[in-house]
């Protein structure tokens, strides 16, 4: 796999701490916080909702829809780590993103 550069940090999270790109038929979502980058599938195991329009807290995702919180770092859901985000390795190199998509 190789790493892809999807854009630049300032343009893709010019409105907040979250971003969601469509590439390679994927919907993913980023989410920048205390200067790490995370990207995951955007879309939440319960029932489907955007994760980028939830709120980023105390190290989780907070589903917009109906609250349920994922870890940031791992993808885990906070109370059943059975459930998790598909997740995609992501850095930021000189304020650029890139990820490895398989
Ligand atoms: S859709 Fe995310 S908690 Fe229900």
């Amino acid at each position: 796999m190789t790493w892809v550069k999807i854009g630049c940090e300032k343009e893709l999270f010019k409105n907040g701490n979250t971003s969601s790109i469509e590439i390679e038929e994927k919907n993913l979502g980023l989410f920048l916080s205390k200067g790490k980058i995370f990207a995951y599938q955007n879309m939440c195991p319960h029932k489907g909702a955007p994760l980028t329009e939830g709120e980023i807290k105390d190290g989780l995702v907070i589903c917009p829809w109906h609250g349920w919180q994922l870890e940031l770092n791992s993808g885990q859901m906070r109370n059943n780590p059975k459930i998790c985000l598909k997740s995609y390795p992501a850095k930021i190199s000189d304020g650029e993103i890139f990820l490895e998509l398989d």
